[in-house]
């Protein structure tokens, strides 16, 4: 994020933090707190990574740091609920009443920086990169998303596409269809599928985020990489004729999906394509670690793959990272668990069953299947752009008030509430 962005989002802190329930006063007292390590405190790794296609990645972390230090016990403190929708609430009651993890997932970007970091919580770690010599080991784009005003404070243990479309490849070759590269064929396609009783998108979105990462898709795909980017730097306005334009092609796209979304999690809707019941789903490549670990579904014959309409050559990156809570009893071991997130042997652990790649530029890719060695080859090359559901674009408060307003749209479809209710968010931000 440019200046100018973290400048606003800086200002809208205080929306986030009112929003997220944690304060920014006590850090000179943190300090304090954060003695020496005292000797059999266990490593509480806290996460959202519970469940169907969610935690097989972060058991093989854990296997391998037990492997190399297996004095130290390991809690692993994970709240269950997609995108961290009630990880998120626990963690911040539990930072305000300063009783942190010993590490805690945490997207890189504003919810990191914006967030925490702002509030004085967490240690910067630039010792532990230059000691690991990670400088120049992750990508200069991702260092920066967790870092701020010259201090690093987060370790990437991988990156996440999120804007792929999924389909089932049976559905697709029995009706003689393409997957759609733009949104006009995108609409073709589905009208086919319509005509023949198939569901064409699958959404779950009984956690709202899941509708908001299929909007944030389409704004990506409507305004191009710059524009969307502006959005969050308060360049371009939510009045803009662009996001009314998104929104329209969103409001259609609605009128194809599931009736019965508002029941389902992202991992139930996935299961609509995976059994042929719907043919595309819009949704971060966590959904490949489901389709394969937990569907024991083949890549590229059971399922396949393609950007979403409109967003090729582009990749919206969502980065799950790990950092030091100011407080914790424990910062060597943290830190020693911070070293195995972020060595290659970490990273070819747990990504390739996560579905996500590595964060790091040295991992090896022939530990990664075609999705994973393809998306690793498009993120050289691509032109990236943060996710607003996955925390990367702007800080959580305004995260939450546009899962709200995507969630009323998703059932009232009023294009022009929608955007006076975005527009008014992201004022609010600029004050
Ligand atoms: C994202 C997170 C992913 C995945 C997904 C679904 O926010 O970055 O790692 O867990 O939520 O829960």
């Amino acid at each position: 994020m440019r200046k100018k962005a973290s400048a606003w989002l800086a200002l809208a802190l205080g929306v986030g933090m009112a929003l997220s329930g944690c304060s920014s006063s006590n850090s000179s007292s943190d300090h304090a707190k954060q003695g020496s390590q005292k000797a059999g405190e266990k490593l509480e790794i806290f996460s959202w990574w519970t469940g169907a296609g969610e935690e097989d990645g972060l058991k093989a972390l854990i296997k391998l740091f037990q492997e190399k230090y297996p004095d130290i016990k390991v809690e692993n403190a994970a709240v269950a609920g997609g995108a961290g929708t009630n990880a998120k609430a626990v963690l911040a009651s539990r930072m305000q009443g300063n009783d942190p993890p010993s590490t805690f997932q945490v997207h890189g970007g504003a919810e990191l920086n914006e967030g925490w970091v702002a509030a004085g919580k967490m240690e910067p770690l630039n010792d532990l990169y230059e000691k690991e010599g990670w400088m120049d080991k992750f990508p200069k784009a991702l260092i920066d998303m967790v870092s701020k005003d010259g201090n690093i404070y987060s370790v990437p243990v991988n990156i996440h596409r999120g804007n792929v479309l999924w389909y089932n490849k049976k559905v697709f070759a029995d009706n003689g269809l393409q997957p759609p590269k733009t949104f006009d064929e995108f609409f073709q396609v589905a009208d086919k599928l319509k005509a023949k009783g198939i569901t064409p998108l699958a959404l779950g979105d009984k956690e709202p985020w899941a509708a908001t990462h299929l909007f944030e898709n389409v704004l990506l795909g409507t305004l191009g990489t710059e524009n969307y980017k502006k959005l969050w730097t308060g360049e371009l306005s939510f009045n803009d004729p662009q996001v009314k334009q998104a929104v329209e092609t969103f409001k259609k796209m609605l009128g194809y999906i599931n009736e019965d979304h508002s029941s389902r999690n992202w991992q139930d809707a996935a299961q609509l394509v995976a059994e042929g019941k719907a043919a595309m789903y819009v949704m971060g490549d966590w959904v490949k670690g489901y389709f394969v670990n937990d569907l024991k579904l083949k890549v590229n014959q059971d399922f396949g793959y393609v950007p979403v309409p409109n967003t090729e050559g582009k990749f919206m990156v969502i980065t799950d990272t790990f950092g030091l809570p100011k407080g914790v009893k424990n910062p060597d071991d943290v830190k020693k668990f911070l070293s195995v997130l972020g060595s290659v042997e970490g990273q070819d652990a747990f990504n390739p069953l996560k579905g996500s790649i590595p964060a790091r530029i040295d991992a090896d890719p022939s530990k990664y299947d075609e999705y994973g060695k393809q998306t690793m080859q498009d993120f050289k090359t691509a032109e990236l752009a943060p996710s607003l559901a996955h925390g990367s674009a702007a800080p959580e408060g305004f995260v939450t008030k546009v899962n709200q307003a995507v969630n009323i749209f998703v059932t009232q479809k009023d294009v022009k509430t929608f955007i006076d209710t975005l527009a008014s968010a992201a004022a609010e931000l600029k004050k």
